[in-house]
């Protein structure tokens, strides 16, 4: 199926749309899985060499696509640490699960919970609020959250590390990511394929943490 035919296919049938069905078929949770493949493929968030274990937040990571997308690419002495409000129901060994808010975990114990003493390698937030249909509102609750993303990510990334947060568009966002622009050495937006199109998220990719 052509990009076109699969956009046309998002938009017009819901939620049995193309990547709905194909998440399904794939055994995958939630079809936001997509989203992250195509911004890792651009990005190539998970290559490592394998020298030093590779440490890597979810943030929002319920019902757990991701993390599903994650785990195969972890090597021996990995982790994954994914937080949500809600449960999951996903077990893995390299998977430590913390039912939170994540506004009320402390930089420490998002370096506890993996044993991390030089952090993580990659902060991942698909974090999205509660929507009331206000979209200035929900702009705002958006940025908060992603506020929260750029906090974790300043206190737990490593030098280098790389950030990747969704974003609902709105007019603070030029704000955040010149914010970002302090900490990290390139800041770029990226709209997925598989979002769709009438959504008003977008994904910042942050990398090169100083
Ligand atoms: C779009 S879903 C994430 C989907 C996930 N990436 C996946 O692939 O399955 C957004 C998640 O953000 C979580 N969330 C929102 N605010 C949060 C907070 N303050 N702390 C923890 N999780 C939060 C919600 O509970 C929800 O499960």
């Amino acid at each position: 199926m052509s990009k076109q035919q699969k956009q046309h296919h998002s938009q017009t049938k819901r939620p049995g749309d193309f990547y709905y069905s194909e998440a399904k078929q794939q055994g995958f949770v939630a079809r936001s899985v997509f989203k992250l493949q195509e911004i890792d493929q651009k990005y190539r968030l998970f290559s490592h060499s394998g020298e030093k274990p590779f440490f890597v937040i979810d943030l929002g990571c319920a019902p757990g696509s991701w993390l599903q997308y994650v785990l195969p690419k972890l090597k021996q002495g990995d982790k994954v640490l994914g937080i949500d409000l809600n449960k999951i129901s996903l077990k893995d060994d390299k998977l430590v699960f913390m039912q939170r808010d994540i506004t009320e975990v402390t930089s420490q114990e998002f370096l506890d919970a993996v044993g991390s003493t030089e952090g993580y390698d990659v902060v991942l937030s698909d974090m999205a609020p509660k929507t009331c249909g206000i979209k200035l509102v929900d702009q705002e609750r958006s940025l908060d959250l992603c506020r929260e993303a750029a906090r974790v990510a300043r206190d737990t990334l490593r030098k280098n590390g790389t950030l990747v947060i969704k974003i609902f568009q709105g007019p603070d966002v030029k704000k955040f990511t010149d914010e970002l622009k302090h900490d990290f050495k390139e800041v770029k937006m990226f709209k997925p394929d598989s979002s769709r199109a009438q959504s008003f998220e977008i994904y910042i990719v942050a990398s090169g943490k100083n």
